[in-house]
């Protein structure tokens, strides 16, 4: 396989490697990931994050493992295994059903490889046309608010909403970001600040709950999230806390838009009810571990709700931002 350089992954040297986001800001940690329990491990246990980057990692074992000459069962195990670590960016079943094609072939290693290559450039190339479309939704002076993290960090590119506002900050004066820390997990005030921070975007950083006397002070012009999974109505799921968010913009007449590229989009999905949501562990609501420290601060046994994501209804989106351009309400059903 040829090399493949990514912000959080990378096939150099014959390894696959990747960046430790569950450690990160505070220590940046590569791993060598040989098999494919590792692989299971470190995406569910949010190291490997995203939903592009979860799929374009698994990808890069199932190849790598080709190229050391699995055999075509091993592989077939390799690629289900993998699909069932999370459930909810379509992202992952999208890259492991195009591998399920490749295996069909005569050569099976080899178009194995070729797909994975295939699908990270693609996604490098979709991140880039998503940043030219969204680039169109902002103003010179915006103060952007967006959620968990959809960087660099979470694909292979520039990343999705993240990636609108680096496209926009090379273009215009002024932008400025408000960034949700996105409880439990912090990967708003984890990654997308260290994002921020590296590309030099003037960025705040604010806790979830406090979005909405931000909203009611007139502080936000626009809204920018991703997604893991969008149904064939627009409804779409991201990471929990984005539907507040939804509800927050609509109530103060404020942008709401959705970015991703077309590997998110599930035609296969009729509406949001229909999609499947991740249930996490208690301790990532009861405490906090990772680079920032250990502690439990829940009394012992505390009952805990804990979906990973949520989903937000079509009609409280202004617009979804496709590589393939902006759609509006009802347009977006030509997509
Ligand atoms: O649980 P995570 O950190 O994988 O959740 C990530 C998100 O919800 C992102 O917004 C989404 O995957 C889009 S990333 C371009």
């Amino acid at each position: 396989m040829k090399e493949l350089i990514a912000a959080s992954l990378k096939y150099q040297g014959g390894k696959v490697q990747v960046l430790d986001q569950y450690l990160l800001p505070h220590q940046e940690v590569w791993h060598t990931c040989q098999d494919v329990a590792s692989m299971q491990s470190l995406i569910n246990n949010l190291q490997v994050r995203g939903a592009p980057l979860i799929g374009l990692a698994a990808t890069l074992l199932v190849a790598y493992l080709a190229e050391q000459g699995a055999e075509k069962s091993q592989l077939c195990e390799a690629i289900d295994a993998l699909e069932a670590t999370r459930p909810t960016a379509v992202n992952l079943k999208h890259c492991m059903d195009c591998l399920r094609q490749a295996l069909q072939q005569n050569q099976y290693a080899g178009a194995i490889v070729q797909s994975a290559e295939r699908l990270f450039d693609e996604d490098v190339a979709l991140c880039q046309r998503i940043g030219e479309h969204g680039v169109e939704l902002v103003e010179a002076g915006d103060n952007i608010l967006t959620h968990c993290n959809t960087g660099a960090l979470a694909t292979a590119g520039i990343g999705t909403a993240l990636g609108v506002i680096y496209t926009a900050s090379k273009q215009l004066a002024n932008i400025h970001v408000w960034v949700d820390e996105t409880r439990p997990l912090l990967q708003g005030g984890r990654l997308t600040a260290y994002e921020l921070a590296r590309w030099q975007i003037p960025y705040t950083l604010l806790c979830d709950s406090m979005a909405a006397s931000l909203m009611a002070a007139g502080k936000v012009d626009k809204i920018f999230v991703g997604a893991d999974r969008i149904a064939a109505n627009g409804d779409f799921a991201n990471k929990v806390g984005t539907y507040n968010l939804a509800v927050l913009a609509k109530f103060h007449n404020i942008p709401f838009y959705v970015v991703a590229p077309k590997t998110t989009f599930d035609a296969n999905c009729a509406q949001g009810s229909e999609i499947e949501i991740e249930q996490r562990s208690a301790t990532e609501v009861t405490g906090v571990s990772g680079s920032f420290g250990e502690c439990q601060w829940a009394p012992e046994n505390a009952s805990v709700f804990n979906p990973a994501f949520d989903v937000t209804p079509a009609s409280l989106v202004t617009a979804w931002v496709f590589d393939s351009g902006v759609y509006y309400r009802p347009e977006f059903r030509a997509i």
